[in-house]
């Protein structure tokens, strides 16, 4: 049987980049998309143009991402793994961000892994079968001070993907939501990261936040080739998990968090029980 064609979001760097290399240097056929060709193509270097499809698409654009992926069927014969990992984290306070940062932090993160997902369901329902793989956070489980439209754009990744796992099963279709700590890509620099251009003096401990965030680049634990050798074995598993927490760190913040939850449960339990009308 052919190996499984891929298409990956957002790969001229970081961790799609690391991945687009590993599959073709593990002899997949891939699809990857970047808002520049040239500069994907420089990224990825030579390679075999029969197994590699550089696309330039913008991802907040409906005809764009459709014909993206019909040039990817077109080109292979099927869309077997869909990576939705462009993305980019945002600081700032809610009230610092302006109303046009929010909404392209929400149009890259969320509405982008939404149209791609409505643009290769058809072709993969018809096969009754695929995987759909979305990046969200750490953050979209267990968020930190100063990040929180990230983090809402993260969590929305991370529900979405919960309930379209639930969806599609029936279709033979997997689903599975990555949620990554730290890794050392370009994620924390200037190039990727966007910082509110307003600031407010009184939100010192959000400035004190990021300025830890901002020291980490570099030097973040997680390795992008370790995650894409972890992205292939999940695509391989004939039944993958529907979450997957990536890094000690990624794991270490979600068992913390799930025991605040469960506190938090436990504690407001009666409060909970009395809107029952049968209390
Ligand atoms: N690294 C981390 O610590 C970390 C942690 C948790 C989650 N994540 C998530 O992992 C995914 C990959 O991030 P990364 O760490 O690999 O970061 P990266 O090195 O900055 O790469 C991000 C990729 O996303 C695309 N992208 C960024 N901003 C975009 C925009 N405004 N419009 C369209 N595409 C855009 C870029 O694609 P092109 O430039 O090729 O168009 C780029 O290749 C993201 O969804 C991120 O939120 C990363």
């Amino acid at each position: 049987m052919d190996k499984k064609v891929w298409y990956v979001t957002g790969a001229s760097k970081g961790l799609g980049l690391a991945l687009v290399k590993q599959l073709l240097k593990s002899g997949y056929r891939v699809a990857a998309t970047s808002r520049s060709a040239e500069a994907l193509q420089t990224a990825v270097g030579a390679t075999d143009h029969d197994a590699f499809l550089p696309l330039e698409v913008n991802l907040t654009d409906v005809d764009s991402v459709s014909a993206s992926i019909k040039q990817t069927v077109d080109q292979f014969g099927s869309i077997d793994v869909v990576v939705n990992n462009a993305g980019f984290g945002i600081g700032g306070s809610v009230e610092e961000l302006s109303e046009q940062e929010v909404a392209e932090s929400f149009n890259i993160n969320v509405f982008a892994t939404i149209q791609v997902i409505k643009q290769a369901l058809p072709y993969m329902r018809k096969q009754r079968s695929g995987h759909i793989i979305n990046i969200s956070s750490i953050a979209g489980f267990a968020a930190a001070t100063g990040w929180s439209i990230y983090a809402a754009t993260k969590f929305a990744v991370m529900g979405l993907s919960e309930v379209l796992a639930e969806d599609v099963r029936e279709l033979g279709i997997n689903v599975t939501v990555v949620a990554p700590g730290a890794f050392r890509t370009e994620f924390l620099s200037q190039q990727s990261l966007v910082m509110s251009e307003n600031k407010i003096d009184d939100y010192q401990t959000i400035r004190a936040s990021h300025e830890r965030y901002l020291a980490m680049d570099g030097k973040q634990a997680g390795d992008p080739d370790k995650a894409a050798g972890v992205f292939i074995q999940l695509a391989e598993m004939p039944e993958p998990p529907v979450r997957f927490f990536m890094g000690t760190d990624a794991y270490n913040r979600a068992v913390q968090k799930t025991k605040i939850l469960t506190d938090d449960l436990e504690q407001w339990k009666t409060l909970s029980a009395f809107t029952d009308f049968n209390a």
